[in-house]
């Protein structure tokens, strides 16, 4: 079974040529995941850019999320054909309920289990979910099991470290990916993650990703340049010290960026 690689490129707000051309720029720089959602109105441009890449479908890592529209039974696999048919493939290797159905909707027994025959039909490797509470998470496990959630994609930075969420996840083997892991661009401002930066000749986004990923989260951060999204992938090779790592941690304030009224769980 495949896993989930630990760097890969978000894609959310670009659409169009800016898309296209952002992820066009990030497999010729090396990505190999790359992470959209329905709702991002981008899946076909996402699958026009892979297509012209000439990169061969086995080598890449493709995620999409199910929008909240299409979680009852009858229509999750309906809506993930679909986006099959944006991306120009036959599966993805992550599908994800991109938010919990609002008050409750639909049951998570029931988009879980949705999600599951999904798998089971091949029309993805992997299930998992996101923005999804302790609660939830439970709620999930009880549906299909914590082995079959290959993640919980969550908010996730120096401002907001999620920690409950987190060590609960943890507890149950599910890892954690990480999404807006730069705080949108906020973190790189900080003068604890500049300072480390200038330590180790590296830029404030490479130290905040170092420190996600040295906490064991995937990361997906996204760039319109190609020379950041060049130079984030440079992470990877960043060693943070304890103390650097504790000076991060000191960063949480509980500050959480993405909080859509309607939409969003009571958060732990
Ligand atoms: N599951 C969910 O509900 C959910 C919610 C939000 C996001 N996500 C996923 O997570 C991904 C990442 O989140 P995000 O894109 O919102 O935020 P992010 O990755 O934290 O930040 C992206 C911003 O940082 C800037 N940036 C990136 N690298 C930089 C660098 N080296 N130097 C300076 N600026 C840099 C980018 O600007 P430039 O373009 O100028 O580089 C962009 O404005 C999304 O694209 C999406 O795939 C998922």
């Amino acid at each position: 079974m495949k896993t989930i690689p630990t760097f890969g490129q978000g894609t959310f707000r670009l659409k169009g040529q800016i898309v296209i051309d952002s992820v066009k720029a990030g497999l010729d720089v090396g990505y190999r995941l790359i992470d959209t959602a329905q709702i991002y109105g981008n899946e076909a441009e996402v699958g026009q850019a892979i297509a012209e890449s000439g990169i061969a479908r086995t080598d890449l890592f493709l995620t999409t999320k199910i929008w909240t529209d299409n979680l009852a039974q009858d229509k999750l696999i309906a809506s993930l054909k679909d986006s099959l048919t944006k991306l120009r493939t036959d599966h993805v290797d992550l599908a994800l309920i991109h938010w919990p159905s609002p008050d409750n909707a639909v049951p998570v027994a029931e988009f879980m289990g949705a999600l599951a025959e999904a798998k089971a039909q091949g029309l993805t490797r992997l299930i998992g979910v996101s923005n999804f509470t302790t609660g939830l998470l439970q709620q999930a496990i009880d549906a299909v099991g914590a082995a079959a959630i290959a993640t919980n994609q969550i908010e996730l930075h120096p401002y907001l470290q999620n920690r409950k969420v987190a060590e609960f996840a943890r507890s149950h083997g599910i890892p954690i990916t990480s999404y807006m892991t730069l705080a949108y661009g906020k973190a790189l401002q900080d003068p604890v993650i500049q300072q480390i930066a200038q330590r180790h000749g590296a830029t404030p986004a490479q130290v905040t990703l170092a420190w996600a990923l040295q906490l064991g989260y995937a990361v997906i951060p996204s760039s319109t340049k190609r020379a950041n999204l060049e130079s984030n992938l440079r992470a990877q090779a960043l060693r943070l010290t304890d103390e650097e790592m504790a000076r991060i941690a000191g960063l949480d304030r509980g500050e959480r960026l993405v909080d859509p009224e309607g939409l969003a769980p009571v958060w732990n």
